[in-house]
């Protein structure tokens, strides 16, 4: 897909439901049509961009805006949207990267709008170029986490939290150097080591992948551009000479343990999940065939793809698991790491007026296909969040929780899908009192 804009050279991320809203509110005991599982006790969180001014250069660059709905026996207790309060927001910055004279980054200014993950008892909002901004549960910013000193770097927007240890796996990378290094936090939440990656050059790398026993790091050709950086915009580029390559180190292992398989030039921006078996090391992602070649403003469409990774034997295979066009794949939390068996992601096409989301797609990967779960004309849905009916219950055995536009009411829902009926109505609608703009990602919070 080329630039998308329309006749007055307004860009996608501008219009319709991808324009920001202007309220920060709260509503209580929300109107709900049908019946919410009374096992769901937590809320529903997800970030996106929102530039209060109403302008940004690209998409993922507006102000970080979270959106939540507490879910309580039975009822929907409350909604609220917040900005979280960064720099950008109570200073009034306006540049997009803060470097200082001796060419380091300041990664206290983020506009924190890609993710919100909750670990240790605490809820942060990420974006990748900047340090965890701490929220509470009511969305209220707390401040920026930088776990008492110990993280020099950006923290990703993709931590990994294992379903094994509690521990919470991440990296953060950066235009100069270390360009990459890989972190974990303990279940307590200390953060207990950090290890530099060495990759040969500044590279975009939004997300990684965990295993029971390995980490998985992606070195891929959207290469870092001065030239985009002084356009204002994403300032990053696809490259014909940097080459494509993964990485696997154990978990307990250091940089020497490193192993890296060249692979086809694509980029990822997320694994759908990725696991141990043997010497073999499976990770399946959204791949694009290429990026951002003419312009940063360029989104073509991504599709599901297995990478396996043979550590004895050096060797990769590369195959397509299915021509969809997708973004945003989710796994069930319990198999993080693990084998997993379903995967869920959202329907996506490159479309004049920005990417199109159209249905939510879940895969069983044990070789039952996949079934997609359509909201109905002019409905779109954002990314798939499960949760699991109960700690025992059967990797199906949940709720899909998504938010869905309706562009006829110019009004957003959450959704409350039974994964194990997935291309059946819906269990609940939860009426929200605005509309929700299309953002990135969320998570399941319980209480
Ligand atoms: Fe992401």
């Amino acid at each position: 897909m080329s630039s998308t804009t329309d006749s007055q050279g307004t860009p996608f991320h501008l219009q319709g439901n991808y324009a920001p809203v202007t309220e920060e509110m709260t509503a209580t005991d929300l109107p709900v049509e049908g019946t919410i599982p009374p096992e769901l006790a937590g809320a529903y969180y997800r970030n996106g961009p929102n530039p209060r001014s109403g302008e940004s250069p690209h998409w993922f660059l507006g102000d970080g805006m979270v959106h939540g709905v507490h879910l309580e026996r039975g009822a929907a207790r409350w909604y609220r949207n917040r900005y979280v309060q960064t720099r950008y927001l109570t200073e009034g910055e306006d540049e997009v990267i803060f470097v200082d004279d001796q060419g380091r980054v300041d990664h206290t200014a983020a506009k924190a709008n890609t993710n919100i993950v909750g670990h240790a008892g605490k809820l942060f909002a990420l974006v990748e170029n900047a340090f965890p901004t701490q929220l509470t549960r009511e969305l209220d910013t707390v401040g920026l986490h930088d776990f008492g000193g110990r993280l020099t770097t950006a923290m990703t927007a993709h931590p990994k939290l294992c379903p094994i240890t509690g521990e919470m796996h991440f990296f953060g990378y950066g235009f100069v150097p270390p360009f990459l290094t890989y972190h974990v936090a303990d279940a307590a939440g200390e953060l207990v080591k950090s290890v530099e990656i060495p990759v040969p050059g500044p590279t975009m790398v939004h997300d990684f992948a965990i295993t029971e026993r390995h980490a998985i790091f992606m070195d891929l050709p959207v290469v870092f551009s001065g030239e985009r950086l002084l356009e204002g915009g994403m300032p990053y580029a696809w490259s014909d000479d940097y080459g494509a390559r993964l990485g696997v180190m154990p978990r307990g292992g250091s940089a020497e343990d490193l192993v890296w398989f060249e692979i086809e030039p694509c980029y990822v921006f997320h694994p759908l999940n990725a696991f141990s078996d043997g010497n073999q090391v499976v990770l399946d992602v959204a791949r694009y065939p290429e990026l951002w070649r003419e312009s940063a403003a360029d989104f073509s469409t991504a599709s599901l793809h297995r990478f396996t990774l043979d550590l004895a034997a050096g060797s990769v295979k590369e195959e397509g698991l299915d021509d969809r066009g997708i973004e945003f794949p989710r796994i069930d939390p319990r198999v993080e790491g693990l084998p997993h068996r379903f995967g869920y992601a959202v329907r996506f096409a490159s479309a004049v007026d920005g990417p199109a989301l159209q249905s939510l797609i879940q895969y069983d990967l044990s070789g039952g296909g996949a079934r997609e779960h359509d909201f109905g004309p002019g409905r779109a849905p954002g990314e798939a969040v499960f949760v699991p009916a109960s700690d025992a219950a059967a990797e199906d055995e949940g709720w899909v929780l998504t938010l869905v536009y309706d562009q006829g009411r110019n009004a957003s829902e959450l959704a409350i899908l039974d994964a194990s009926r997935f291309d059946a109505p819906p269990v609940a609608m939860v009426k929200l009192p605005q509309r929700v703009p299309f953002g990135f990602h969320g998570n399941w919070v319980p209480l």
